[in-house]
This record gives C-alpha cells, structure tokens and sequence, in this order.
C-alpha cells in the first residue's frame, strides 16, 4: 500500500469512533422519552466528546480473533456507558468536585446531583443489560466475559476499588505501593478487562488472551501515568476538563511522588514492555502498536 493511501492513525481512530456512537445512540433511551431528565442527563455525558480508547481496544483486540463485528460492536458501545458512569460519578461534588468534562459542563452542573447519581446508575444498568443480550455470542463466553469484566469494574481490585484508595489517599500520604495500586485498580483494570471482553466475544484462544491482558494491564498503567502527567502539563481546552486539580486536591499521582522525567520515563518503558506482549499477532495488531504509543504522547 502506498503512504498515500494509508490510514492514519487519527482517520482510524475518528472511524471507529463513529461506529461506537452509532451503537450507542442505538442502545441509548431517546431525549424525549419519558422521565426524559434522566435520559437527557445519560445522552449529554455519553455525547459530550470522548475518545472512546476502550471501546477501540476492545473491537481491535476482538479484530484479532476474527471476532463478528455486530456482537463486538454492543460489547464495544457498553463499555463506554460504563466508563461515562464512571466519568459522572468521579466528578460529584463528593468525589473529585468537578465542572468541566468532555468540554462541557458536568453532569451534575447541568442537571444537579441527584440525576447525575441516577444517570450514572442507569448507564452502568443499561451496559449490563446490553452485555447480557441473549445470543449476543456464544453463552460460555458471554459469561465468562461478563464475569471478568465485573471483576474489574468493582471491588476489590478493580474500579471502585481503586476510586476508594484514591480519595483515602489524597492527603499526599500514599506510598509508592499504594500508588501503583490506585493506578492500576481505578484505571488498569477495566482497560486490560476491555481488551480481554473484545478477546473473548471473539472466542480468542488463551494464549492470545494472556497476551492481550499483558497488553492491557501495561498500557492501563500508562495511560493513568499520562493523565496524571496531563493534569499538570495540559490546558483545559485540550483537555476538556480543568487541569491543575490534582495538586490542588493532594491526590496520589505518578508526577506528584516521582516528578514529571521519571514519571514519562516509566510511561514508556510500560508501552515497549505493552508492544512487546503484542509479538504473536505479528502485523495485525499494528493498531494496537500504534495506540498504545498514541495513549502517552496524547494532549487530550
Ligand atoms: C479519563 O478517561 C478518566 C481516566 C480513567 C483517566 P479518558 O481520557 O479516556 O476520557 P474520555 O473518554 O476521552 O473523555
Ligand atoms: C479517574 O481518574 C478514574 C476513573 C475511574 C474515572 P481521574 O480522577 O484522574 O480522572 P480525570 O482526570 O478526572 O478524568
Ligand atoms: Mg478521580
Ligand atoms: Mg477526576
Ligand atoms: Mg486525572
């Protein structure tokens, strides 16, 4: 193929992200259906921006295995009403206490606490309902997917797990175990299980799995590393969200105990050790090469 014609890896990224919207406008309540604030709440969160990296990981890594699109596609969409759930709950006044996300207002901003509660619940609820569609694949592997998948949203170990560690540790007190633990629960986890709900949908052999969950647990650290490093470094029009907040709130990131040199330092190394682990796909996992590179040189 000549360079001419060659994707990059911004035109992949903007398509794929346009096949995610497409599913999740599909598994989305309309605006106007009733009680419509809630679902209004849920669509501005979820329609807000967003790059949608899990979802991608997921379809590439399903990609992988020769997976269908369709069944890939709803797994894709759920897991990001997931992490906007995610998102919502993380900027509550009790939480993070933040205003502005995805470049826009956040949901409790714009339609007060106790729907921007309610609109994380239901996203979460929906992604489950989604995921669980009879048929979807194969049910051993359904389940199994769902499974891991709720390991690593949950505790302990996984996402809220790391959202308690989080907030208990921001009093600058965390040590550099109980660091790499709040990275690695909070964000690691759901982005290696997303590769892995791709994987399995797919029907991917264990050893490709394995691989896959290497891949993923090594760049989930990384890209909690560049979040942190961007919170210090980037603007709050790249960012759509209001940088400098890490510091301001004391919290345990890899810049604030290690400095920004170590901390870009160790981003890299875990995407070489990331790239390595993706070795057996030879060139068709060269997407997933680029993107875990894309996740640590990224100014959004
Ligand atoms: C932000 O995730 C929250 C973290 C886990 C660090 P993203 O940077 O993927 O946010 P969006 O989806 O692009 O808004
Ligand atoms: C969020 O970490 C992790 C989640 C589980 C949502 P941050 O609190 O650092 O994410 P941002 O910086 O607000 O996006
Ligand atoms: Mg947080
Ligand atoms: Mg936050
Ligand atoms: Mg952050």
């Amino acid at each position: 193929m000549s360079p001419a014609v060659e994707v990059t890896l911004a035109q992949f990224l903007q398509e794929q992200r346009a096949l995610v919207d497409q599913e999740l406008e599909r598994l989305l309540p309309r605006a106007d259906e009733y009680p419509v604030t809630i679902h209004r709440a849920m669509r501005h969160s979820v329609f807000a921006g967003g790059k949608r990296l899990r979802p991608v990981l997921c379809l590439e890594a399903g990609r992988l295995a020769s997976g269908e699109e369709k069944p890939l596609r709803r797994v894709a969409a759920a897991l990001e009403l997931i992490h906007t759930y995610s998102l919502i709950h993380d900027d509550l006044p009790a939480l993070d206490n933040d205003d502005l996300r995805r470049g826009q207002p956040t949901c409790h901003r714009v339609f007060g606490e106790a729907m921007a509660i309610l609109a994380g619940d239901a996203l979460l609820t929906l992604a489950l309902h989604a995921l669980a569609e009879p048929g979807l694949c194969l049910a051993e592997r359904q389940l199994r997917m769902i499974s891991d998948l709720t390991r690593a949203i949950g505790t302990p170990g996984g996402m809220v797990a790391g959202q308690v560690a989080d907030l208990e540790a921001a009093n600058g007190a965390a040590d550099a175990e109980a660091l790499e633990f709040i990275h690695r629960a909070k964000t690691g986890a759901f982005i290696a299980a997303s590769l892995r709900a791709g994987a399995l949908v797919a029907g991917a052999a264990e050893a490709d799995l394995d691989a896959l969950a290497v891949y993923g647990e090594k760049i989930g650290l990384a890209f909690q590393i560049a979040d942190d490093l961007l919170d210090v470094s980037g603007t709050s029009a790249e960012l759509g969200k209001t940088p400098g907040k890490d510091d301001r709130q004391r919290k345990a990131t890899y810049p604030g105990r290690y400095g920004i040199e170590t901390s870009r330092r160790r981003a890299e190394s875990l995407v070489r050790e990331a790239t390595a682990a993706l070795e057996r796909f030879g060139a068709r996992a060269q997407r997933l090469r680029e993107m875990a590179q894309y996740l640590i040189e990224r100014t959004a």
